[in-house]
C-alpha cells in the first residue's frame, strides 16, 4: 500500500450514472487486476474504495457509480484536481489458476475490474470470455472495449432491452476453464451456484478504515472471518461460506 497524491485527467460519465475518472500520478504500487484505491474527498472522514479498471505506472482509470454523497461529490471534480489515494490495496486476481479458457463475469459497477484482468489474461497468452449484466440497455458501459481487446462478449439484460434477457448466469458458456466475477451479492451467490468450475470472486463489501484494522469489512469464510479490504477483496469461490 502507498499514499500518494493523484491529478485528475479526466471525468466523465459512461451513463447516467456511472462515471469514468482517469488519474495521473504513482500507481506504481498496482500490481494486480482485482486491487483497488481508497480515496480522501473533502469533507468525507471516511475514504471510498474504488476497483482499479486500468492502469500504469503513472496513470490509473477507475469507473464508479453514483450512490451516495461521496461518489455524487465525484462528479462535480474537474482535471486538474488533486486527490490524496492509498494505492495498491487488496490481493487483486491470481491468473495462474485461469486455464486456457477463463470466463469473466462483471455485474454492473463490478465490470471494470474485469477489463483489467482481460488484459493481463490476454498478455499471457489466453482468450477470455466475459460476461457483462446489466438492468437495461441504457445502462451498459465497456462492451466495445472488451470487444475491442479482442474478448469474446455476451451481455445480459434483466428486461431484455439489450443481449440475452435475464441474469449473468443465463448466458453461462460451455466448457470454460475457470471463473472470475465481481458485482453484487446476489449476482455472486447464482453464480456460486450456477458454476461448475472453480473461481474467484471479488467483493465489494461496505468499507471502514480500509486498511485492516476495523472488521467493518468482514465476510465468513471456511477459515473464519476474512476482512475484504485486507485479505480480499478477491476470494476463491471454495472458501466462501454462503447464507
Ligand atoms: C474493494 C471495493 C471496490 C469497489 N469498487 C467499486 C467500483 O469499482 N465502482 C463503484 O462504483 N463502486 C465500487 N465500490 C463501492 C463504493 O466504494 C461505494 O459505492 C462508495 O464508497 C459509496 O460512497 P458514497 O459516499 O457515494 O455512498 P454512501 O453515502 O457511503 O452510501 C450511499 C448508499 O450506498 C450504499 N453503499 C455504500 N457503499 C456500498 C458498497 N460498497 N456496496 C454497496 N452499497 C454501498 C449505502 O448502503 C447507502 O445506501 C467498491 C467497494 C469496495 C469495498
Ligand atoms: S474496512 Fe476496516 S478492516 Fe476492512
Amino acid at each position: 500500500m502507498e499514499q500518494t497524491t493523484l491529478r485528475i485527467t479526466d471525468n466523465a460519465p459512461l451513463t447516467r450514472d456511472v462515471w469514468e475518472m482517469t488519474l495521473a500520478g504513482d500507481c506504481s504500487a498496482i500490481e494486480r487486476p482485482g486491487q483497488f484505491i481508497d480515496i480522501k474527498l473533502d469533507g468525507f472522514f471516511l475514504r471510498r474504495p474504488i476497483s482499479v479498471c486500468d492502469w500504469g505506472d503513472d496513470w490509473v482509470t477507475i469507473i464508479y457509480k453514483v450512490v451516495g454523497n461521496g461518489t455524487d461529490a465525484m462528479t462535480g471534480l474537474k482535471p486538474g484536481k488533486t486527490l490524496n489515494c492509498l494505492t495498491g490495496l487488496g490481493n487483486g486476481f491470481d491468473t495462474s489458476a485461469a486455464g486456457d479458457a477463463p470466463l469473466l463475469i462483471g455485474g454492473g459497477v463490478g465490470t471494470p475490474p474485469m477489463y483489467g484482468l482481460a488484459k493481463k489474461l490476454i498478455a499471457e497468452g489466453k482468450k477470455p470470455k466475459v460476461i457483462l449484466g446489466f438492468n437495461t440497455a441504457s445502462e451498459i458501459f465497456f462492451e466495445k472495449e472488451f470487444r475491442a481487446l479482442g474478448c469474446d462478449v455476451a451481455v445480459t439484460t434483466v428486461d431484455g432491452s439489450c443481449g440475452v434477457k435475464g441474469f449473468v448466469t443465463d448466458a453461462l458458456p460451455e466448457g470454460f476453464s475457470y471463473y472470475y466475477a465481481c458485482g453484487p451479492m446476489p449476482m455472486l451467490r447464482a453464480v456460486y451456484r450456477a458454476a461448475e468450475t472453480s473461481g474467484q470472486m471479488s467483493f465489494e463489501e461496505r468499507m471502514g478504515c480500509g486498511f485492516g484494522a476495523c472488521m467493518g469489512c468482514s465476510v465468513k469464510t471456511v477459515n473464519g472471518y476474512k476482512r475484504v479490504c485486507k485479505d480480499g477483496p478477491v476470494l476463491l469461490k471454495e472458501e466462501i461460506l454462503w447464507d
